[in-house]
C-alpha cells in the first residue's frame, strides 16, 4: 500500500489525514495517510529517512514550507514564485516540489460558481499566503489583479517579479478608487481578529469576499464585508480541501470531488 504523510510542528491539529482518507474512499485508492511531528532542526534528515522507508510523498505545513522548497530537486513554477512548497513527491530517488495552495483556492471558488474570466480581483497581503495564489489566479484570465499591502513596497516587488500587465500594486487607501468582483484576504489579520483597513467603497452586493483563514465563527473580515453589502462571503476551509485535492491528484492521477469532503469537514468544525 502506498504511504503518504503530512509533516509539521505542531501537527496534532491537522485535518489532512481525514481529508485524504475521504478522498481515498471516494476514488477507490488503496493508500495510507498519517500525520507526523518533525523536530524543528531535523527536516532534511527526516525527509531522507522517509524516502529510504519508501514513502511516496508528503504534504508539508508550518514551519517547513521553505525547507521543503530548498530540499526539492525540481520545482513547479507556482512553487518557485510562491517561495514555498506544500507537496513533495518522491519518484525514482528524486524530490519534486509543488505548491497546491493557489489551485486549492481557485478550485474552491469555482466549485462555488465563482468565475474569474474578465473579473477584477483584489488580493490583500504580500506575504507567503498571497505569493502562493498569484500564478493560479492569473492563469484564470482576470482583467485586473490588484495587490494591496500594508507595506506597499512588498506588493510592488511582487508585481515586478511576475511581470504581468494585469497585476498592479496599490495601498489599502487606494482601494477606494476601484470596484472589485472578488476580494481575497491573504493577510494574517484574521488570526488576531483584525481587518486590513480597505475602503468599503470597493465592495458591492456582487463582490465575492474570501478569507483564507477559517474558524468556527465567521472571521472578522467576512463579517465586515457582509456589513458593507457583500452577499457571498466564503472562508478558507474549502481552500484546505482544494489544496489537498490537488496534492492527491499529483500523487494518484485522480481528482477527487471537493464538495462532499468540504461538507463533512464543515460538520466536524461545528462540533469543535
Ligand atoms: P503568511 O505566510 O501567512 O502570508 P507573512 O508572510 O508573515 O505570513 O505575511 C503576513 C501578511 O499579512 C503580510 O502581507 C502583512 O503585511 P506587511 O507585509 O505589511 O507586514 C499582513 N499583515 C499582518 N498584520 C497586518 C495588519 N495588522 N494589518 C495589515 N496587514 C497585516
Amino acid at each position: 500500500m502506498d504511504k503518504y504523510l503530512v509533516l509539521g510542528n505542531p501537527i496534532a491539529q491537522s485535518r489532512s489525514p481525514s481529508i485524504h482518507q475521504l478522498f481515498a474512499k471516494q476514488t477507490d485508492q488503496n493508500i495510507a495517510y498519517d500525520k507526523q511531528l518533525v523536530e524543528l532542526d531535523n527536516f532534511n534528515n527526516h525527509i531522507n529517512t522517509l524516502i529510504a522507508q519508501g514513502i511516496k510523498g508528503v504534504n508539508v505545513t508550518m514551519p517547513f514550507k521553505e525547507q521543503a522548497l530548498a530540499i526539492s530537486d525540481q520545482l513547479s513554477d507556482r512553487a518557485e514564485l510562491a517561495g514555498a512548497v506544500n507537496t513533495l513527491s518522491f519518484v525514482d530517488g528524486k524530490i519534486f516540489g509543488d505548491n497546491t495552495d493557489g489551485v486549492g483556492l481557485v478550485n474552491d471558488l469555482k466549485s462555488q460558481q465563482v468565475e474569474f474570466q474578465g473579473k477584477r480581483i483584489l488580493l490583500l497581503g504580500a506575504g507567503g499566503a498571497a505569493r502562493g495564489v498569484l500564478l493560479p489566479l492569473l492563469s484564470e484570465n482576470p482583467a485586473l489583479l490588484c495587490i494591496a499591502n500594508r507595506t506597499v513596497s512588498k506588493a510592488e516587488s511582487l508585481v515586478a517579479t511576475i511581470k504581468d500587465s494585469r497585476a498592479q500594486a496599490i495601498s489599502f487607501a487606494q482601494t477606494q478608487e476601484f470596484d472589485f468582483d472578488i476580494i481575497i484576504n491573504a493577510t494574517s489579520t484574521s488570526l488576531s481578529a483584525d481587518i486590513p483597513p480597505i475602503s468599503s467603497q470597493c465592495i458591492s452586493i456582487n463582490t465575492v469576499c474570501y478569507d483564507m483563514v477559517y474558524s468556527k465563527e465567521e472571521t472578522t473580515f467576512l463579517k465586515w464585508c457582509r456589513a458593507h453589502g457583500a452577499k457571498q462571503v466564503i472562508d478558507g476551509l474549502g481552500m484546505l480541501v482544494g489544496q489537498a485535492a490537488e496534492s492527491f491528484r499529483i500523487w494518484r492521477g485522480v481528482m477527487p470531488d471537493i464538495a462532499p469532503v468540504l461538507a463533512n469537514l464543515r460538520v466536524e468544525l461545528s462540533k469543535d
